[in-house]
């Protein structure tokens, strides 16, 4: 079995809060490490722009040029005010996204070793992101369980040995700084990502790097912000997902501004295991 390494970033937001000495920093990291595949975990741009999507194509182009990269849309590339509560429709909403990233919302990507689906989490103002606290609107995020479903199913017609890799925007677990959660009845989305056979789960959204599992021990790794609004004020960073026969690593790659480079920080070793619980279904 081989070893499969994947480079995770996200919330580039690339406009008025973009570093772009981190972004630069970025793709050299991905050129020394030369990843198994790339993910970028949504929130490419602020506010859904097109300069913002086009310096946004700009890096993932330069992504693809070193390793295979996977794209999935964050809540901030959801022009949500286009059709608010899908009034119109959900498509208008992910136009732009689309014309720079293609109409795929949620792409697979199959690397040696690995296989990576991406799942839509980032609808906007919709009645299934929907919480009690109004500031939640358009941030939060929910997960159909069509798109876990649809997942599963890619899953099971690969080899057993092949790591299963969910890739969405909002944060699976809580923030340990903001103490949030990223989707709406997190509970169920639990439930589904463990039932699709996922060995991990990457995402990003909470702007402060992490790791942990879920109580079946799929891994779930966090990405920060290349931007200045990190949580807590800290320094950014981006994951390196080591994942072996037997265990799946997630390093911290720290953003050192002084001299211009992502440094190897901590990191977490979980037993890769595949336990896959089907529980009942809500939500
Ligand atoms: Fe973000
Ligand atoms: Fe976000």
């Amino acid at each position: 079995m081989s070893t499969v390494t994947l480079l995770q970033c996200s919330d580039l937001h690339f406009g008025r809060d973009a570093d772009l000495a981190q972004i630069a920093g970025l793709e050299a990291l991905a050129a020394e490490l030369a990843p198994s595949a790339v993910v970028i975990a949504g929130d490419l741009t602020q506010r859904a722009r097109h300069g913002e999507f086009q310096r946004a194509l700009e890096f993932v182009t330069a992504m693809r040029r070193i390793a295979p990269t996977l794209v999935v849309p964050g809540n901030h590339d959801v022009e949500w005010w286009t059709t608010p509560f899908d009034v119109i429709g959900a498509a208008p909403k992910y136009v732009k996204y689309s014309r720079y990233f293609g109409e795929e919302l949620t792409p697979t990507l199959v690397v040696e070793g690995a296989i990576l689906c991406g799942v839509l989490t980032s609808y906007g103002v919709v009645a299934g992101s929907m919480t009690y606290n109004l500031n939640d609107m358009a941030v939060k995020g929910h997960l159909p369980a069509k798109e876990t479903e649809r997942a599963g199913v890619r899953f099971t017609g690969e080899s057993p040995d092949m790591l299963r890799v969910l890739v969405m925007h909002q944060n699976l677990l809580r923030g340990n700084i903001s103490q949030r959660m990223g989707l709406a009845r997190w509970r169920a989305a639990w439930r589904q990502v463990m039932a699709s056979g996922a060995d991990l789960v990457l995402c990003g959204h909470d702007h402060e790097e992490a790791a942990g599992i879920l109580p079946n021990g799929t891994v779930v790794a966090t990405s920060s912000t290349h931007t200045s609004r990190t949580r807590g004020k800290r320094p950014s960073a981006c994951n390196l997902i080591v994942a072996t026969a037997k265990t799946i690593t997630v390093r911290h790659y720290i953003w050192d501004a002084g001299a211009g480079r992502f440094q190897p920080g901590a990191e977490q070793s979980f037993p890769r295991t595949r336990i896959v619980s089907v529980g009942p279904r809500d939500g």
